[in-house]
């Protein structure tokens, strides 16, 4: 069998944050050491729902791409490119869309949760139904079998399953079958204890300098017990410490452990081990992200973009042959 190809999207849609590096992110990089690995920004996906506001993509480009580097996602190892400059990607959209049933893509749960959700939007259109096939051909054109996503995405590779072995049984032989590979389900609340977005506005986000995150971290909220310096307090309850669990020693988190349930250590000084910690984990981020800042990203999303376009005009060959085109 032929060597698998990893394949995964992230729509350009602001920062990423320290949710998007445990939940995806951190995968990426350990697929990125097994397999020839194809990294996309979907700026066509965030149009789909961001249509109205095409000058918010353009600069999120950028950025992620930015945040993609500094991480540690290479270049010279990992194709990574922009969506809408694969044209063969539309071709095949249009192509997979004549075998694709309607039923199939109203089907799918993210379609109308999205609609309700986005309910400031008028998302009835024929693009945004479109969504999950787009997402199919970012895969099967590259010929992606191991696809890197959360658990909200795994209808959506079902789909594209579904459509690669549909146009095989009724063309020949022609995509591998992508797979799921699920990322974990993020450990790590954001700063107010619920879930890291961007919408909530409790997010440390990759980029975030030494002292934005201190600034982030000093008026967290502790667990409630905590009033006065002496009142003992719980970790297990405390949003803190879910980031020390997630940044600290494991002798550092024993100490907190044992001293906050008898008032042992302040909070301020809990605080400052995490922000110290916080920080040694992001700035060899910080570091590569000035080197890339100082490079050429154009030369490097060109240059993603040739290969991934090599890629897809060899698979359209294909394509276009079994359909007679
Ligand atoms: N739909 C994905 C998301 O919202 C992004 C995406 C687009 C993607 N194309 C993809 C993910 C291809 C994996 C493979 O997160
Ligand atoms: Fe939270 Fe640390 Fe304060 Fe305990 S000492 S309540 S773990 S911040």
């Amino acid at each position: 069998m032929a060597e698998e190809t990893v394949m995964s999207g992230m729509r350009p849609t602001g920062a990423l944050h320290l949710g998007h590096y445990e939940g995806a992110l951190k995968s990426w990089l350990d697929l990125q050491e097994k397999h020839s690995c194809f990294f996309s920004i979907v700026d066509w996906h965030a149009l789909t729902s961001e249509y109205e506001h095409p000058d918010k993509i353009g600069k999120n480009i950028r950025e992620i791409l930015l945040d993609w580097l500094s991480i540690g996602i290479d270049p010279s190892r990992s194709c990574v490119y922009l969506q809408s400059k694969i044209s063969q990607v539309a071709e095949l959209f249009l192509l997979l869309g004549m075998i694709t049933p309607l039923g199939w893509l109203e089907r799918v749960p993210t379609f109308k949760d999205q609609q309700q959700q986005l309910n400031d939007r008028d998302l009835n259109t024929f693009g945004f139904l479109g969504y999950p096939l787009l997402q199919t051909v970012d895969i099967v054109i590259v010929g992606g079998t191991i696809v890197p996503v959360g658990e909200d995405q795994v209808y959506h590779i079902e789909l594209a399953r579904e459509i690669a072995r549909r146009f095989n049984f009724m063309y020949g032989d022609t995509f591998g079958e992508p797979k799921e590979f699920l990322t974990p389900i993020p450990r790590l609340p954001g700063l107010d204890g619920r879930k890291m977005s961007k919408s909530y506005d409790n997010a440390v986000y990759l980029r975030d300098e030494a002292e934005e995150v201190r600034a982030k971290i000093r008026p967290m909220k502790t667990d409630v017990r905590r009033q006065r310096r002496t009142d003992p307090g719980v970790p297990e309850e405390c949003p803190v410490y879910a980031f020390q669990r997630a940044f600290s020693t494991p002798e550092q988190q024993a100490e907190i452990a044992a001293e906050c349930p008898r008032a042992g250590i302040g909070c301020l000084d809990c605080k400052e081990i995490l922000i110290a910690n916080l920080n040694d984990f992001l700035e060899p981020f910080r570091e590569k992200r000035r080197q890339f800042v100082n490079s050429d990203l154009d030369e490097i999303i060109r240059e993603g973009n040739r290969r991934a376009r090599e890629r897809a005009s060899q698979t359209m060959e294909a394509v276009r042959a079994k359909l007679r085109l």
